[in-house]
C-alpha cells in the first residue's frame, strides 16, 4: 500500500525537481544519475518506446519532431490563442487542434493531449521519488506558475490525476520558494520572489509572520515570458546572420532548428559566466548545389544583453505594478529572493538589485526551492501538528459577461483564497427555462480580451412571469486557485444544475482512457528496468565466477566430486548466459540464485587454499 509520504513536485517547463520532507528536513531527491533536476522533455523512439528525461534530451537533435520540450507552454491553452501560434512557431514536434480546441502533440503518428505529455513527466519524477524511496508514492503538491489561469491549474490538476497521483494541492511556484525560505525560521518579513524560469515569470510580494503564517499579498507576472523566449531572440540573430551570409533560411530544417535551439541556450547560459563566446555548428544545412554550410558566430555578453534588453524590462515593469498592487514601496521589501536558472543571468540578477535598490538573498537555491516548498506544503497538509499558515491570492479578477461584451469583476485580482461570491441572476423573459452565464479570468475591461472558463447554463428553470425566478449563483475559488460554480433557486431552496462546457479541458473519459494508458506504460517501464537490473546483475556472477574458473579448476579437480561440481558450475553458467539473451525476467531471477550459489562457493574454494 502507498504511504502518507507526500512528495512535492516542481513541473517546471524547462526542468523539474522532486522533493521530500524526511526527518523534519526538506530534501530535494536525486534522479538515478545523480542529478537534482530532469528535463522536462518527453520523446517517442523509433522503435515506439517512451523516454522522459535526460535521456530524451540527449537524443533531441537526431528525434526533434518527436521529442516534445517546454510542453508547459502549451497547457490549458486554447489552439487558436496567440501564445499557442507563438510557441508552435519554434517548435520542432508537431501540433494539431484538439476535440476541445485545444493543442494536441503528434509524436510517431499518435496524438497526445498536453496533459498527458505533462503526466509523463509528473510519473518519472514520482519513480525517482519511489525508487529512492523505496515505496510506492501516491500523493503529491504540484506547483504553478503563480499567473496560471484557471484552465491552466485544471489541466495541470488533470495531468497528476493521468500520472496516477493524487494531487492533494496546487501551489504557486514563488509562494512555494517563499515557504521553503521562511521555513521553520520563525521570521518576521515582507519579501518579494522574483521567479523569471524557462518559460514563465511570476512576482509575488509575501508577509512571513511569526508562527508560520506566510501571506501573500499580491502576485503578477506572465506566462509566456521566460529563458525560452531570450533563446528564441539569440536564434532569431543567429537565422538572420546565416540568411545574410547564404541566402538560406535555417527554419525550413527541424534538426537544423533543434541544433540552434540547443546552442543557443548553451551560449545564453555560458555568457553569465564568460563575457564572449562562440557558436559552431560544423554541416548545419546543406547549400542548393550540395555543398554542406558551418555556422560559426561569436556572441558577447553585451549582445545577449542588448537582444534580451525589453523582456528583462518587462519583469521590472510587472514588479513594479505589483509593488503598487501590494500598496508597498520598494524599501518595505525587505528581502528579494531569486528564484529560477534565468536569474543566474548578471544582467537579470542586477536589473533585480537596483529596481528593489537591495542584494538579492543569497538564501535559497534557484533551481530547488520551488520542489523543496512543495514537499513543506505536502508534509504540513497531512501532519496535523506542522504549524503553518498558507494564505494566496488569485492572479486574476474572476467575472462575467454582460450585456455589450464588458467584463464583470466578481472576485477582484488578488483576492485572498479560498474565496466565494454570490450573485444573483434573474429571468429576463416570461416562462425563460434556461440562463447563460459566461465565467471568465482576466484583467481587462472588455470581456473578448479575457479567457474564457467556460459557458455555464442553468437549466430547468421554473415557468413563471419574467423576473420572477431568482437564481444566487455562487463563485468559489479553492486553495489550489480552481473556480467552481454553483446555482440555488431562491424561491424553492433548489440547486439548479449547471452544464458545463468544456473549453480546453479534458473530459472525464478521455482522463480515464490517458490514465489507463500511462499505468500500462509504467508497468512496462518498471519491467523493463527490473530485467535491466537482473540483467547486469546476472552478468556481473557470470564474470565473476568465469574469472576463477581456471583456479578453481586446478584446486579441485584430483576428486570426483570437484569435476562434478565443475561441470555444475558450468551448466550453471550456460543456462543464465541464455536467461541474459532472452531477457526474461523469472528465468533471470531463478539463475541468479544459482550463480550466486556458485560464486560462494567458488570463493570458498579459492580461500581455502591461500
Ligand atoms: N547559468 C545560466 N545563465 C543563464 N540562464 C540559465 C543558466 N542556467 C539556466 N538558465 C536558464 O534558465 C531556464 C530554466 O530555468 P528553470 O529551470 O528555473 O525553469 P523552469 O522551472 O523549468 O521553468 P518555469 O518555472 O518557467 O516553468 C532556461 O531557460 C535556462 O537556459
Ligand atoms: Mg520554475
Amino acid at each position: 500500500m502507498a504511504s502518507e509520504k507526500v512528495i512535492g513536485i516542481d513541473l517546471g517547463t524547462t526542468n523539474s525537481c522532486v522533493a521530500i520532507v524526511e526527518n523534519g528536513t526538506p530534501t530535494v531527491i536525486p534522479n538515478r544519475g545523480g542529478y537534482k533536476t530532469t528535463p522536462s522533455m518527453v520523446a517517442v523512439t523509433e522503435a515506439g518506446k517512451r523516454l522522459v528525461g535526460h535521456i530524451a534530451k540527449r537524443q533531441a537533435i537526431t528525434n526533434a519532431e518527436n521529442t516534445v520540450y517546454a510542453a508547459k507552454r502549451l497547457i490549458g491553452r486554447k489552439w487558436h490563442s496567440a501564445q499557442v501560434r507563438n510557441a508552435i512557431a519554434t517548435s520542432s514536434y508537431r501540433t494539431v487542434e484538439g476535440p476541445h480546441n485545444d493543442v494536441r502533440i503528434v509524436l510517431r503518428e499518435k496524438e497526445y493531449s498536453v496533459p498527458e505529455i505533462s503526466a509523463m513527466v509528473l510519473q518519472e519524477m514520482r519513480v525517482i521519488a519511489e525508487d529512492y524511496l523505496g515505496e510506492p508514492i501516491a500523493k503529491a503538491v504540484v506547483t504553478v506558475p503563480a499567473y496560471f489561469n484557471d484552465n491552466q491549474r485544471q489541466a495541470t490538476r488533470d495531468a497528476g490525476e493521468i500520472a496516477g497521483l493524487e494531487v492533494i494541492r496546487i501551489i504557486n511556484e514563488p509562494t512555494a520558494a517563499a515557504l521553503s525560505y521562511g521555513y521553520g525560521r520563525n521570521l518576521e518579513k515582507t519579501v518579494a520572489v522574483y521567479d523569471f524560469g524557462g518559460g514563465t515569470f511570476d512576482i509575488s510580494i509575501l508577509e512571513i509572520g511569526q508562527n508560520g503564517v506566510f501571506k501573500v499579498i499580491a502576485t503578477a507576472g506572465d506566462t509566456f515570458l521566460g529563458g525560452e523566449d531570450i533563446d528564441a531572440r539569440v536564434i532569431d540573430w543567429l537565422v538572420q546572420e546565416f540568411k545574410k551570409e547564404h541566402g538560406i533560411d535555417l527554419r525550413q530544417d527541424r534538426m537544423a532548428l533543434q541544433r540552434l535551439k540547443d546552442a543557443a541556450e548553451k551560449a545564453k547560459c555560458e555568457l553569465s559566466s564568460v563575457r564572449e563566446t562562440e557558436v559552431n555548428l560544423p554541416f548545419i544545412i546543406s547549400s542548393g548545389r550540395n555543398e554542406a554550410l558551418h555556422l560559426q558566430k561569436v556572441i558577447t555578453r553585451p549582445l545577449l544583453e542588448q537582444l534580451s534588453t525589453d523582456l528583462v524590462e518587462r519583469t521590472i515593469d510587472i514588479c513594479r505594478q505589483t509593488l503598487a498592487d501590494a500598496e508597498l514601496h520598494t524599501d518595505e521589501i525587505e528581502e528579494v529572493l531569486l528564484v529560477g536558472g534565468m536569474t543566474r543571468m548578471p544582467r537579470i540578477h542586477l536589473a533585480v538589485a537596483e529596481f528593489f535598490r537591495r542584494e538579492p538573498s543569497k538564501g535559497v537555491h534557484p533551481d530547488e526551492c520551488v520542489a523543496l516548498g512543495a514537499s513543506i506544503q505536502g508534509y504540513a497538509l497531512v501532519d496535523e501538528s506542522q504549524e503553518m499558515v498558507l494564505l494566496d491570492v488569485t492572479p486574476h479578477a474572476l467575472g462575467i459577461v454582460t450585456q455589450g461584451g464588458y467584463f464583470e469583476v466578481l472576485i477582484p485580482q488578488n483576492t485572498t483564497v479560498p474565496t466565494h461570491r454570490q450573485k444573483i441572476f434573474t429571468t429576463s423573459r416570461e416562462n425563460q427555462t434556461a440562463v447563460k452565464i459566461l465565467v471568465m479570468q482576466g484583467e481587462h475591461e472588455l470581456a473578448e480580451q479575457n479567457e474564457l472558463l467556460g459557458e455555464f447554463v442553468l437549466t430547468g428553470l421554473r415557468r413563471a412571469p419574467k423576473g420572477q425566478v431568482e437564481i444566487e449563483v455562487t463563485f468559489e475559488i479553492n486553495a489550489d486557485g480552481i473556480v467552481s460554480v454553483r446555482a440555488k433557486d431562491l424561491d424553492t431552496g433548489l440547486e439548479q444544475s449547471i452544464q458545463v462546457t468544456a473549453t480546453s479541458g479534458l473530459t472525464r473519459d478521455e482522463i480515464s482512457n490517458m490514465m489507463r494508458n500511462a499505468g500500462d506504460h509504467l508497468l512496462e517501464r518498471r519491467s523493463s528496468e527490473e530485467v535491466e537490473v537482473a540483467k547486469q546483475e546476472a552478468e556481473r556472477l557470470i564474470g565473476e565466477i568465469e574469472r576463477l574458473f581456471p583456479q578453481v579448476e586446478q584446486i579441485v579437480a584430483q576428486s570426483d566430486f570437484g569435476r562434478e561440481a565443475i561441470e555444475k558450475a558450468r551448466a550453471v553458467v550456460d543456462r543464465a548466459k541464455i536467461a541474459v539473451e532472452k531477457r526474461d525476467l523469472a528465468s533471470l531471477k531463478e539463475q541468479i540464485e544459482g550463480l550466486a550459489r556458485t560464486q560462494r562457493m567458488f570463493k570458498g574454494v579459492v580461500a581455502k587454499t591461500l
